[in-house]
C-alpha cells in the first residue's frame, strides 16, 4: 500500500510534511519492479531532503525530520497518501505526537514532563491519559469492516460507470457502528478520585463528536452532565485560560486537552463518557429539528470510568485556579484570501448519484469557483505573510477544515445575512483544524513563514480522499 506520513499540527519543511503525492511503497524494498511506483512528488522531495540533511532515503522508505520547535501541544501523525488516507488511517496508521517543554509549557511547574502512570508519585503533575476516539465496524471474525461501495451508505448499487463520479468506491461518508477508544471498543478506565489530564483526539473518518460525562449512559438525550471538562488546550497548545464545558464538540482531527476533576467523586462510582453527536453528517446546532443524537446503546457511548481508592494524595491545582502560559496572538493580516467549500450534484445521475464535495476559490463577484486537486495552485502566501482566509461554506454540512504547516487563530464566523460572531471560548488559542458551518463564512488568521508546497483540506477523510483537498504554496515574493 502507498503511504506517506504527515505530522498533523507540525510546522516542518515541505519534504517532511507528508505531501499526498510524495507517497511510496514500503514493500518496494522486496519488489524491485515496484521501486519506480512512487507518487509524482516523491523524487523531488527525496532530492530536497537529501540535499538539506545530507542523508539518503533508501528504497521503499522516506525519512522525515521534525524541528519540534512548536509550542507544547497535542499533535498526531497519520498517513496522508493521495486517495487512500481514509483506508490507511482506518486500518490504524494514526498515533499521538505530544509536544512537550518550552516556555509555553511552564504552567506553574506541573504540566510538563513524562506522563505518570497509575500508582506513580506524580507530585504536582496530573495523571495524563491520551484518548483517541474513533468509530469502527467489524466483521464477525473481528477484522475491520469498511464499505466497498455506496450500497452500505444509501443502498445505491449501480450502475458502475468508469471515469464518472459513480465510482463503486465513492462511499461519501463512513460511519461505524461501534466506538473505540485507543483501539478498544467501549473500554473501562479505572480512575482515582483525583484530577486527570485527558488529551482527546477525534480520530474518526467523518463523525463529529459531542462528548459528555454522565452517570446513566442510556439516559434520554440530551443527558445531564455529571462532571465538567476544563479545557486547557486545543490543537496548537494551551488556551489563554481554562474553559469549563459541560459538553465538548470535536470535529474530526480536532484535539481537546482537558482536565477532569474526579476528586469529589465517591469510590465505586461509575461514570460514562458519552457521545451526543449525530450518526450522520453534522449540520451545526444541536437543537434543530433534524438533529438526531447517536444511538445511546452503541455509538452514543465511548468509554466508562470506575472510581477506585486513592493511592497517593493529589497535589495538583484545581483546574479553575490553573494559570496557563502567556498567549501571544498573531499580528495584523496583510491580506484577505477568499476560498470556498462546494458541493456539486452528480453530472451522470442528478438527484441519485453521489454529490461531489470540492474546495475552491471565490470569483470576483463572490461566486464560488470549485476546484479539484489537480487544478493550478491559487493560494500562494508570501513567506512571512500573515493572512486571513475567509472560508465560504456553500454546502449544507459542516466541514472541519485543516491547513497544513500553520497554527491559526479563529477570527470569527458569520452566518448568511447575520453579524459576525466571535469564536467559541474553547477556540481562543491556536488551532490547525476548525469547523466551517453550512452557509457561513469562517475567518481564520495564520502566519505562513516557511516556503514550500503544502495542502489544505476537509478532514472528513472520505471527503479529503475524494478531492476536497487543494495544494497551496508558500513562496518567496519573487518566485
Ligand atoms: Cu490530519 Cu492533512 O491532515
Ligand atoms: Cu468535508
Amino acid at each position: 500500500m502507498p503511504i506517506v506520513t504527515h505530522l498533523h499540527g507540525g510546522h516542518n519543511a515541505e519534504e517532511s510534511d507528508g505531501y499526498p503525492e510524495a507517497w511510496y511503497l514500503p514493500a518496494a524494498a522486496d519488489i524491485p519492479v515496484h521501486y519506480a511506483e512512487v507518487g509524482s512528488f516523491y523524487q523531488e522531495f527525496k532530492d530536497k531532503f537529501e540535499t538539506r540533511y545530507a542523508t539518503s532515503w533508501s528504497k521503499g522508505s522516506a525519512v522525515f525530520q521534525y524541528a519540534n520547535r512548536d509550542r507544547a501541544s497535542t499533535f498526531w501523525f497519520h498517513d496522508h497518501a493521495l486517495g487512500i488516507t481514509r483506508l490507511n488511517v482506518y486500518a490504524g496508521l494514526a498515533g499521538f505526537y505530544l509536544m512537550r517543554g518550552g516556555p509555553a509549557d511552564l504552567a506553574e511547574g506541573m504540566l510538563p514532563g513524562p506522563a505518570p502512570k497509575l500508582g506513580d508519585r506524580p507530585g504536582k503533575r496530573y495523571y495524563e491519559v491520551p484518548v483517541v476516539i474513533q468509530d469502527r465496524s467489524f466483521n464477525t471474525d473481528g477484522s475491520l469492516f469498511f464499505p466497498a461501495s455506496r450500497a452500505f451508505f444509501d443502498g445505491f448499487t449501480g450502475p458502475y460507470i468508469p471515469d464518472s463520479d459513480i465510482s463503486p468506491i465513492a462511499n461519501p461518508e463512513f460511519f461505524g457502528n461501534t466506538m473505540v477508544a485507543n483501539g478498544r471498543t467501549w473500554p473501562v478506565l479505572p480512575v482515582e478520585p483525583r484530577r486527570y489530564r485527558f488529551r482527546f483526539l477525534n480520530g474518526c473518518n467523518v463523525r463529529f463528536l459531542i462528548l459528555k460525562i454522565v452517570t446513566d449512559p442510556l439516559a434520554p438525550r440530551p443527558a445531564p452532565s455529571a462532571l465538567p471538562f476544563w479545557q486547557v488546550g486545543s490543537e496548537g497548545g494551551f488556551l489563554p485560560a481554562p474553559v469549563r464545558l459541560d459538553q465538548m464538540l470535536t470535529a474530526p482531527a480536532e484535539r481537546a486537552d482537558v482536565i477532569v476533576d474526579f476528586t469529589s467523586v465517591a469510590v465505586g462510582t461509575e461514570l460514562y463518557l458519552i457521545n451526543e453527536g449525530p450518526d450522520t453528517a453534522f449540520g451545526g446546532g444541536v437543537a434543530g429539528k433534524d438533529f438526531q443524537p447517536a444511538d445511546p446503546g452503541t455509538t452514543g457511548q465511548v468509554m466508562k470510568f470506575v472510581v477506585q481508592p486513592l493511592t497517593t494524595p493529589d497535589a495538583t491545582i484545581p483546574p479553575e485556579h490553573l494559570r496557563l502560559p502567556p498567549f501571544e496572538p498573531l499580528g495584523a493580516a496583510s491580506r484577505i484570501r477568499r476560498v470556498s467549500l462546494n458541493e456539486k450534484a452528480s453530472a451522470v445521475l442528478p438527484g441519485i448519484g453521489p454529490r461531489t464535495v470540492l474546495l475552491g476559490t471565490l470569483g470576483p463577484k463572490g461566486n464560488p469557483v470549485p476546484m479539484g486537486w489537480g487544478d493550478p495552485i491559487t493560494e500562494n502566501p508570501a513567506v512571512g505573510a500573515t493572512e486571513i482566509w475567509e472560508i465560504h461554506n456553500t454546502t449544507g454540512d459542516a466541514h472541519p477544515i485543516h491547513i497544513h504547516e500553520v497554527q491559526f487563530q479563529v477570527v470569527e464566523r458569520q452566518a448568511a445575512g447575520q453579524k459576525a460572531a466571535p469564536p467559541e471560548p474553547w477556540e481562543s488559542g491556536f488551532k490547525d483544524t476548525a469547523v466551517a458551518y453550512p452557509h457561513a463564512v469562517t475567518r481564520v488568521k495564520a502566519k505562513f513563514d516557511q516556503a514550500g508546497r503544502y495542502v489544505w483540506h476537509c478532514h472528513m477523510l472520505d471527503h479529503e480522499d475524494n478531492e476536497m483537498m487543494r495544494p497551496y504554496r508558500v513562496s518567496s515574493p519573487e518566485s
